[in-house]
């Protein structure tokens, strides 16, 4: 699979990936994690924890993968086509605020989302997904109904998401992503989640 750090790519095998997760027990994985600014934000607090982030956008990840942390990694790939490096690895996924083709394979249940994920998963993985209006109007729907249909899909496709509970706006401005932050400020500063774990 291919992992980016600043401007640089670089090709990292299962063997290699396992060596670098050897001592960490948690694995999380934030796709569509845009600038990576989570990752950074998880890798600092949680040095225990080995953190992921994956997005089908280089230019966006180039200033957090130069960074010197040894618990984190960034990864070019499009969702819809997870690295098999990753099989069996994963304790943990967020998706914060998806939009485009993530956005619209969560809506639809697409088969090679959702299989990816059920693959890449540990047993008793957990899940994290915020979802904003602005993105899901876009693709067609809003805030309350396509958040419900995630909720339904999840749940089709072996997870056992509960239901969905609302993120407020004093939530969303101390909530380390950048979307968020926009969000925090902008016109419509409430979310929706989703958590669940797999079957
Ligand atoms: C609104 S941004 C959110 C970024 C970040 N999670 C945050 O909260 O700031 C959505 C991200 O999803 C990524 N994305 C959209 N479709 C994707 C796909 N099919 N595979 C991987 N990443 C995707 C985009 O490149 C973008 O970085």
């Amino acid at each position: 699979m291919e992992t980016i750090r600043g401007k640089t790519s670089q090709s990292l095998d299962f063997d290699g990936l396992r060596a670098r997760l050897e001592n960490y027990e948690r694995v999380l994985l934030d796709l569509g994690t845009g600038d990576g600014r989570y990752v950074r934000f998880l890798a600092e607090q949680h040095p225990d924890w080995f953190i992921i982030g994956l997005d089908a956008c280089r230019e966006n990840l180039r200033a957090s993968s130069r960074l010197d942390l040894t618990n984190a990694l960034f990864i070019i790939a499009n969702a819809q086509a997870l690295p098999q490096e990753l099989c069996g690895l994963i304790s943990h996924v967020t998706i914060n605020f998806p939009w485009g083709s993530l956005l619209k394979s969560l809506l639809i249940g697409e088969a090679a989302l959702m299989s990816g994920l059920t693959q890449i998963s540990k047993p008793q993985a957990e899940i994290d997904i915020y979802l904003n209006g602005g993105a899901l109007v876009e693709a067609g729907s809003n805030l309350e109904a396509g958040t419900q249909i995630i909720y339904e899909q999840m749940n089709r496709y072996g997870w056992n998401v509960q239901i969905p509970y609302w993120i407020d706006c004093c939530v969303l401005q101390k909530f380390p992503t950048t979307w968020a932050k926009r969000l925090a400020y902008g016109r419509d500063p409430r979310a929706r989640a989703l958590r669940g774990t797999i079957l």
